[in-house]
């Protein structure tokens, strides 16, 4: 597994890897006050008890992950990071399901856990989906996620600071050598946080959700 090029550098490929400072902390100062984000995270998790809630959205989700599975050319062998997996876990659910992957759910918030792992076993992928607490930009060596099984990270349209997410894990020595962001689009920036473009992808994949219209793939 190869390293990912330093902040402010390119990367084999020649993708810039810049990210300024103003960049991040205007990413930042967006959290507190994303209501759209704060009610589908409050409706993920209220919906526990709603079994076909979790089914619709897997079904509604589909063609995007599939568009990622193809993006980011993920295979059988491949271990996957999903960053902010939710209540719903239904990211992660059609990881393992559609491209036989084992995935590790990660998720800042402890409370989902309980109702993802629930999820998972319904959805009979609880095998190869192991839910994890953690920060997306405080992935390391230390956490209990063993970084040589993850080849490929998918990181949530809600999952922020992007641009540190995206960062921290190029920057793992052990970390994976792809990286596919789901980028929201202008409407939700302020609520979600966008990848500033300084971040040039090495391949990208329209999707046809309301909230991100594009998910863009960062190789090592
Ligand atoms: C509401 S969910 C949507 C994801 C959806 N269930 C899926 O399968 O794609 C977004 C989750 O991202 C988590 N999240 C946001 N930023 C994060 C970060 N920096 N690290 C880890 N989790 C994060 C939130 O706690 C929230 O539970």
């Amino acid at each position: 597994m190869q390293r990912y090029a330093p902040v402010g550098d390119t990367n084999r490929h020649g993708a810039k890897t810049v990210t300024s400072i103003d960049e991040n902390t205007a990413e930042r100062s967006s959290r507190g006050k994303s209501i759209v984000k704060h009610l589908f995270a409050t409706l993920e998790k209220s919906c526990v008890s709603l079994p076909v809630v979790f089914d619709v959205y897997v079904w509604l989700y589909r063609s995007v992950v599939a568009n990622e599975i193809d993006l980011g050319d993920v295979g059988p062998t491949d271990g996957v990071l999903n960053v902010g997996c939710g209540a719903l876990p239904f990211t992660a659910a059609l990881l393992a399901r559609e491209a036989g992957v084992s995935v590790y759910a990660l998720d800042q918030d402890e409370s989902v856990q309980s109702r993802a792992r629930h999820h998972l076993a319904r959805a009979a992928v609880a095998d190869r989906v192991e839910v994890v607490a953690g920060e997306g930009t405080a992935v390391d060596a230390t956490t209990t996620i063993p970084l040589a099984e993850v080849d490929v990270a998918v990181v949530a349209a809600q999952a922020e600071p992007k641009a540190e997410i995206v960062t921290t894990l190029r920057e793992l020595e052990d970390g994976p050598d792809r990286i596919v962001v789901r980028q929201p689009r202008s409407p939700f920036e302020s609520e979600y946080g966008r990848l500033p473009d300084a971040f040039d992808p090495d391949g990208t994949t329209s999707q046809p959700t309301v909230t991100f219209g594009r998910s863009l793939l960062f190789e090592a």
